[in-house]
């Protein structure tokens, strides 16, 4: 009877378990994020399928599907937590160089990956945007990509930035580009050209600058994306490969992103008076680089 009663109470406790580490924890957690330390846009660059499948001794397509889940669950904890713009690199302009059969099973997962979602998407009210030459895509995902920005672009949640057949290089000299041709048609005067008629003919005219960049895998590179929209945001480089990423190595970023101290070039309000006098005296330059 005593033994039946504990082995009832310890399967119980087994049971329970798992609801208490994983439901009510992390909503908590994501809490006790001050709202006014959130990154308005993150961006990530999903590195590290390739070697996820490779330790497991699978394909690269079955990193990438993999990565696939990890990239639908962030996806909802960056509307769950309320950050406003999320930026995702997943196919840039040199991607093209892999295999055709690696090339194939990434363009297969996007379009799965927009027929499974979208409906779920557009109902939490997602606004989907194309980083890239859409153009430059298959049929079925020109398609599918088009169709998905169409449907959402009046919805006022989370942004939601998918790069696709994205070059930041490329990004910067469409712009020119455009900028010249605004300037040949009398549109625009060169001596108009600024920094916000530049921004206006990025992909990301509208969005706000990128103030926090993760990189799993461990690689510590920008890879040619987003590098106008990047150039004061935060860096990490998160040992994780993508497809094991989730919600709390997400939390962590976010966390470690709130407690770094951002001065955009310029020097700490409490310290300036401080630090003036003391370099003043000493005859010192007291501009700060950050
Ligand atoms: C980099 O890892 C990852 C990519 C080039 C593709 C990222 C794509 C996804 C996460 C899924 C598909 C996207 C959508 C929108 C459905 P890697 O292959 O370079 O990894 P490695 O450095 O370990 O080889």
């Amino acid at each position: 009877m005593f033994v039946e009663k504990l082995s009832s109470m310890f399967s119980k406790l087994l049971h329970a378990q798992p609801k208490y580490i994983t439901a009510p924890v992390m909503p908590a957690a994501a809490q006790q994020l001050p709202p006014d330390r959130l990154p308005r846009h993150v961006a990530i660059i999903m590195d590290g399928n390739g070697r996820w499948a490779q330790k497991r001794g699978l394909p690269r397509s079955a990193g990438h599907a993999a990565g696939t889940e990890a990239l639908r669950d962030i996806i909802r904890a960056s509307d769950d937590w309320g950050i406003e713009a999320l930026s995702l690199y997943a196919f840039s302009t040199e991607n093209w160089a892999r295999s055709k059969e690696e090339v194939n099973a990434l363009m297969g997962l996007l379009l799965k990956y927009f027929a499974s979602e979208i409906d779920e998407l557009d109902r939490k009210n997602v606004r989907i945007l194309i980083l890239g030459d859409v153009d430059g895509l298959p049929g079925p995902q020109r398609e599918a990509v088009c169709s998905a920005m169409e449907r959402t672009k009046d919805n006022t949640g989370l942004k939601l930035n998918i790069a696709l057949n994205y070059g930041g290089r490329a990004e910067l000299t469409r712009a020119a580009a455009r900028l010249a041709q605004k300037c040949a048609s009398g549109e625009l005067r060169p001596d108009d050209i600024d920094q916000a008629a530049l921004e206006n003919e990025l992909y990301t005219a509208g969005l706000p600058d990128v103030d926090l960049l993760i990189r799993t895998s461990g690689e510590m590179r920008l890879s040619n994306f987003l590098p106008w929209q990047t150039t004061y945001a935060e860096m990490i480089f998160d040992s994780v490969l993508w497809p094991d990423y989730d919600r709390a190595e997400y939390l962590r970023n976010l966390r470690a992103y709130a407690s770094r101290d951002r001065r955009f070039g310029g020097v700490k309000a409490d310290s300036a008076g401080s630090e003036a006098d003391e370099a003043g005296a000493a005859g010192q330059n007291t501009e700060e680089i950050s």
